[in-house]
């Protein structure tokens, strides 16, 4: 159940509690909702609430100093991010803050802008707490979202997700992905590497053992002389799927660890859809993610925490609905955890209920 404050609080504490304490009110509403028109109608109403200041406890939470957390070389303000696809665009980080988001992954950002896949592609599951979705990197473009972080004013950590566009050829991949870092380096917190959306067609095959040794490669060496250049390291971390078999983890781990990448993300969405069998959205395409995702991406934490260099973190995502989750994650070996699905099945008062579980 959301835990509601009752307003009890002071000043900033009575802001969030008002937002926090709406969502059970109106998610009914939202759910009869087109699941990306409730997602476009929150964001915006978001952006206008933080303009009035009514989501304002993550601005005492976020300067709490019992919740900071330093890793990869980052002051993170706490320990929850918001994953990438909720705000793909950029546009609403300083609001995602005052809610009391740590960090903020945006995008996936592409070198052109794209409009991803035909509509409907965002699909709920609420007996199963799930999402499927296929959206398709839609997304505004790499420089679009970098004019907005030159401008940003927040404290939270930003990570800036890059990809390829959907027609650029898997063996030109490693052009749009030095594009992107290239362009976002001198605004991001970190970036991270997306080889893992189902959605667009081939992306998952640049996991296989020598594309992602030589897409790395690229990458590390445009990532030491971007370092150079502007006199600070912006660690890079990859995002992974939680549909890899324990040889394809090893794999991987065996190209992370060689080529020092600065972190791992896991994971992305699943296609796998035994948790989900006999729904009637069962058959749609795309990545399933909330609860059914939760044990397998705990799982693939655990599989890489044992395999990469001790220094390496990792950061947890895939099914965190409560505060349990989140524990469960770290316990797994994640440094960091993030939320999407959690956020639209509990609204702003997960952000809460996680930050004090894992404080
Ligand atoms: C609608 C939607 C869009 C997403 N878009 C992206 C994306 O653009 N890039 C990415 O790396 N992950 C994307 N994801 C994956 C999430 O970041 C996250 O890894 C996944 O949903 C598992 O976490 P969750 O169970 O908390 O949702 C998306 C997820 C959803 C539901």
């Amino acid at each position: 159940m959301t835990r509601i404050d009752t307003g009890a609080g002071h000043g900033k504490e009575r802001g969030m509690s008002l937002v926090a304490s709406l969502y059970p009110a109106l998610k009914p509403w939202l759910f009869r909702m087109d699941a990306e028109r409730a997602h476009e109608w929150t964001t915006r109403m978001m952006r206008i609430a933080n303009g009035f200041g009514l989501l304002t406890l993550g601005q005492s939470e976020i300067q709490n100093p019992k919740s900071e957390i330093e890793c990869l070389g980052l002051k993170f303000p706490n320990a929850l991010g918001l994953a990438a696809g909720m705000d793909k665009s950029a546009s609403a980080i300083e609001a995602w803050a005052a809610l009391g988001f740590g960090f903020v992954e945006v995008g996936t950002l592409t070198p052109r802008p794209q409009p991803g896949n035909p509509k409907p592609r965002l699909f709920r599951l609420p007996e199963h707490e799930a999402l499927i979705n296929r959206m398709g990197f839609n997304n505004p473009g790499i420089h679009a979202a970098v004019k907005r972080l030159e401008k940003r004013r927040t404290k939270a950590v930003v990570g800036v997700n890059i990809g390829k566009n959907f027609d650029t050829p898997n063996d030109a991949a490693v052009n749009d992905y030095l594009y992107c870092l290239k362009a976002a380096y001198h605004v991001a917190d970190y970036i991270a590497v997306n080889i893992s959306s189902p959605n667009t067609k081939g992306l998952r095959d640049l996991q296989a053992e020598e594309s992602i040794r030589q897409l790395l490669a690229a990458l590390k060496k445009e990532q030491a002389s971007l370092q150079m250049e502007h006199g600070k390291k912006v660690p890079m971390l990859v995002k992974i799927a939680p549909d890899l078999e324990a040889e394809q983890i090893e794999a991987l781990a065996r190209v992370f660890n060689e080529l020092a990448v600065d972190g791992v993300i896991a994971t992305n969405t699943t296609i796998n859809r035994a948790a989900v069998a006999g729904h009637l959205l069962e058959k749609e395409a795309g990545g399933l993610s909330g609860a059914p995702v939760r044990e397998r991406s705990t799982q693939v934490i655990q599989a890489f925490r044992a395999l990469l260099h001790k220094q390496t973190p990792i950061i947890g995502v895939g099914g965190i609905l409560s505060g349990a989750d989140a524990v469960e994650k770290l316990k797994a070996g994640a440094a960091l955890v993030q939320v999407y699905s959690g956020l639209v099945y509990r609204g702003p008062g997960l952000v809460r209920e996680v930050l004090e579980a894992i404080r």
